[in-house]
């Protein structure tokens, strides 16, 4: 987004960082954010259109989303990247989300859309692509944040497209190797940006993202900027 003169809007680039006390205090603070988020958009919408994380930090946010008050019918979920495997495997980012909360709430199941990524990544992509478009602009995307500076399925070194919402994923370094990953594109086009970043074994890559090196999670800001969201173990490197 930019101004009439084409200068991006003040905090457009602007990573703001909080750092939480624990890994506990970190799931709070992101869960007020969530919810505080939807209760605005459906104030002002009556919809509010979110991007989940996959991986296992969001897991604890998931769980305590679900004793939340609010109106689920309002909720539309979709998914910032999937891993190529079957639609039950427990690693698919979808049965983990399923699991901890959203089979648990009076979530529509329309107004969950999967990837379907066990279609292979080139198809499932492309099959995604419509459901991005007709979301845009998310309200509030979530994001976590590989060792390596990783987020989604977007992985150092690999190149997509630019302009592309939806990528096929393959020789990612992290297991599974075929996935399939909003875009920066889409992951950027969002009112609001959450990274989670929890645990000592990702200070190396905070260290690296703090110092400007070109990492993928460092590319996604949003219309406002991003907030993320680090405890102490991850911010400092030392295991509490
Ligand atoms: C995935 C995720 C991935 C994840 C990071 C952090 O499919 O693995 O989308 O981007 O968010 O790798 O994972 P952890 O939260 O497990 O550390």
């Amino acid at each position: 987004m930019t101004q009439a003169d084409n200068r991006p809007l003040p905090g457009r680039h602007e990573t703001r960082w909080h750092i939480m006390s624990d890994q506990r205090a970190l799931v709070t603070a992101v869960c007020t954010r969530i919810l505080g988020s939807a209760a605005s958009a459906i104030r002002e919408q009556g919809v509010f259109r979110m991007v989940l994380a996959g991986g296992t930090t969001p897991a604890a946010v998931y769980m305590r989303l679900a004793e939340a008050a609010t109106d689920w019918s309002c909720w539309q979920i979709f998914f910032g990247d999937e891993r190529c495997l079957p639609a039950d495997h427990p690693e698919r980012n979808s049965v983990m989300a399923g699991g901890h909360w959203l089979q648990r709430v009076a979530l529509p199941t329309a107004n969950i859309h999967v990837i379907d990524a066990e279609r292979g990544a080139e198809a499932a992509a492309l099959a995604y692509v419509p459901v991005v478009e007709q979301a845009l602009p998310f309200d509030l995307v979530l994001l976590g944040m590989g060792e390596d500076g990783h987020t989604a399925s977007l992985f150092p070194g690999q190149r997509h497209a630019a302009g592309e919402l939806v990528h096929a994923v393959h020789d990612a370094p992290k297991p599974p190797p075929d996935r399939v990953s909003l875009g920066r594109a889409a992951l950027d086009n969002a009112a609001e940006v959450l990274v989670m970043v929890s645990g000592a074994g990702k200070h190396a890559a905070v260290e690296l993202w703090k110092r400007g090196e070109d990492l993928p999670v460092a590319h996604i800001h949003g219309q406002t900027g991003v907030d993320v969201y680090i405890d102490k173990a991850a911010e400092t490197g030392e295991v509490a």
